[in-house]
């Protein structure tokens, strides 16, 4: 399918450390034209990492929000990564994709806010989404918004709307053709996470959605392809 978007989850997470620069390295080689990372405040910095706790990811203990970011920087993400900081990823990636800023933590979105006012003119290049919503209207207006959602509730493109989002982000299990028929309907992209498995790749792009979250991006990339 044309225009499908296949979205490096956590860079190229099904292959290298995820939220790591050489899983978002390994992303832009696999082909893919987007790349998803999570963000958190720690300090004045946006980090890059999903949890809030550090012990799934990292070689360390405790809250993302409450370590000092010399002892994040300290640990091993994996393969001995850093933890990345935000500059660091969009330095790397510079304009050979776009980037899906996911905000996980409050003061996430007046940071990023600050952080992407030079970049303003590019605005094409990001999309910000959050399952907090209520950080997510604080984003900058000048950026596209994408609202999350993982659980069934009424109204979901009304409410996406209402947030001034033009991107439904659903989990997978919440994904049906009338929803996409809505939201499409509605003028939103609609795109669903986190599509591993052949088959539901070809479901989703079956069912019309505009593109997909996974962690293995060149088999999603080949699907979308294939006739
Ligand atoms: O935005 C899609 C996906 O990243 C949301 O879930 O938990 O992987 O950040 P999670
Ligand atoms: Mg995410």
């Amino acid at each position: 399918m044309n225009n499908f978007l296949v979205i490096g989850h956590r860079g190229a997470s099904g292959y290298e450390p995820e939220n790591t620069l050489r899983s978002f390295e390994k992303a832009l080689e696999l082909g893919c034209s987007w790349i998803e990372l999570d963000v958190h405040v720690v300090g004045d910095q946006l980090v890059v990492i999903h949890d809030d706790d550090l012990s799934r990811t990292t070689d360390g203990f405790g809250l993302v929000s409450t370590s000092s970011f010399n002892y994040l920087r300290s640990l091993n993400a994996g393969k001995g990564e850093q933890v990345p900081i935000l500059q660091e990823v969009l330095d790397l990636v510079g304009q050979r994709c776009r980037v899906n800023i996911e905000l996980k933590g409050r003061g996430t979105a007046k940071l990023l806010s600050t952080l992407l006012r030079k970049r303003s003119s590019k605005r094409d290049q990001f999309l910000v989404s959050s399952f907090d919503h209520t950080e997510l209207v604080q984003m900058n207006p000048r950026f596209r918004r994408g609202a999350i959602w993982n659980q069934r509730v009424n109204s979901l493109v009304e409410k996406t709307i209402a947030l001034y989002a033009d991107t439904l982000v659903v989990e997978q299990s919440l994904i049906s053709a009338s929803l996409v028929e809505e939201a499409q309907g509605a003028n939103l992209q609609i795109l669903g996470y986190t599509i591993n498995e052949p088959a539901d790749i070809r479901e989703m792009l079956r069912l019309g959605l505009n593109g997909i979250f996974t962690d293995f991006p060149d088999q999603a990339i080949l699907l979308s392809k294939s006739p």
